[in-house]
């Protein structure tokens, strides 16, 4: 595993014990490096169950209020096969090239190292009028 990886699992994992998913009971950290420094965040439930915070967009919201915009590589931390939602991918995509590693990871260390656009081949973003928008 690379320094990078490594200290983005570290803090993930650390994010993720302070997860507050008490009706999931499926706690989620996310770390990620922007501007050369470790952002990270947690899934944030709430009693009514749609104002819940994903763990990436959480760590998103941390980023952008520190100041930096280009996530050069992401961690995201859960059981199982744990893969961001599409509304997170999206969201990710805002900050984030295609080729961004984003890694998938288990609590116990089990990586899967992929790439945005592997999980979101095709995102949208706004055209402009010389793109041909519709
Ligand atoms: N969750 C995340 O925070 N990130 C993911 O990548 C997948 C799912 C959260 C949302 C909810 O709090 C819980 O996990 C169960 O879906």
């Amino acid at each position: 595993m690379d320094e990078v990886t490594k200290k983005l699992f570290a803090a993930a994992c650390a994010a993720r014990g302070n997860a507050h998913a008490p009706y999931s009971n499926f706690p989620v950290g996310a770390a990620l490096v922007a501007g050369g420094k470790v952002y990270r965040g947690c899934n944030v439930e709430n009693a009514a169950y749609p104002q819940g915070l994903c763990a990436e967009a959480a760590a998103i919201a941390a980023m952008v209020a520190g100041g930096a915009t280009r996530i050069e590589a992401m961690v995201v931390v859960g059981d199982g096969d744990c893969v961001p939602c599409g509304g997170c991918l999206q969201k990710i995509s805002e900050f984030a090239d295609a080729e961004m590693p984003l890694t998938v990871a288990t609590p116990e260390g089990k990586m899967r190292r992929l790439r945005l656009r592997d999980f979101l081949p095709l995102p949208f973003a706004k055209q402009t009028e010389a793109d041909g928008a519709c």
